[in-house]
C-alpha cells in the first residue's frame, strides 16, 4: 500500500490557539482528520506525526526515506535553522513537499531563508491549513 508521513515541527500541537490571526482557527487534529478523509479515498496510508524536537523530524524523515515514502513537512521555525533537517532529507532521498500555512515571505526577515526548500520537491505555502491538501494533491495527483 502506497504511503504518506505527514510531519510537523515545534508548536504545530498549538495550531487552532496559536496565534489565530497568523495560522487561523483549524487545530492539528482537524488537520490530521482532513487528511485521513483524502488518504481513505485514495487508499493511502497515513503516518502523521507532530513533535518539538528536532531529533525526532530527524528520525522520521529517515523511516519516510527508509519506507520509499514521500512526506509532506511543516518543520516550523526549525525551517530556518536546522541543517540536521537539511541533512536528513538529503541522506534519505525522501521525496519532501515543504509546506508552511503562513506566507513566510510576507513576515519577518528570519523566515525567509529555508534550509528545507533547496533539498524539497517542491514548497506550498500562505494558502492556510489548506497546504497540507494541495501538498497531497501534488504528491498523488487526482486529476
Ligand atoms: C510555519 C512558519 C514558521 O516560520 C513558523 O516558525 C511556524 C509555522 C507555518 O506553517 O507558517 O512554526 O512553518
Amino acid at each position: 500500500m502506497a504511503a504518506v508521513y505527514v510531519l510537523n515541527g515545534p508548536n504545530l500541537n498549538l495550531l487552532g490557539m496559536r496565534e489565530p490571526e497568523t495560522y487561523g482557527a483549524a487545530t492539528l487534529a482537524d488537520v490530521e482528520a482532513s487528511l485521513r478523509k483524502l488518504c481513505a479515498a485514495r487508499g493511502i496510508d497515513l503516518a502523521f506525526r507532530q513533535s518539538n524536537s528536532e531529533g525526532d523530524l530527524v528520525s522520521w524523515i529517515q523511516e519516510a526515506g527508509s519506507a520509499g515514502a514521500p512526506v509532506i513537512l511543516n518543520a516550523g521555525a526549525y525551517t530556518h535553522t536546522s541543517i540536521a533537517i537539511h541533512d536528513a532529507i538529503r541522506g534519505a532521498k525522501a521525496d519532501v513537499v515543504e509546506v508552511h500555512i503562513s506566507n513566510v515571505h510576507a513576515r519577518e526577515k528570519f523566515r525567509h531563508h529555508s534550509y528545507v526548500s533547496p533539498v524539497a520537491k517542491g514548497v506550498i505555502l500562505g494558502f492556510g491549513v489548506r497546504v497540507y491538501a494541495l501538498a497531497f494533491e501534488a504528491l498523488f495527483p487526482s486529476i
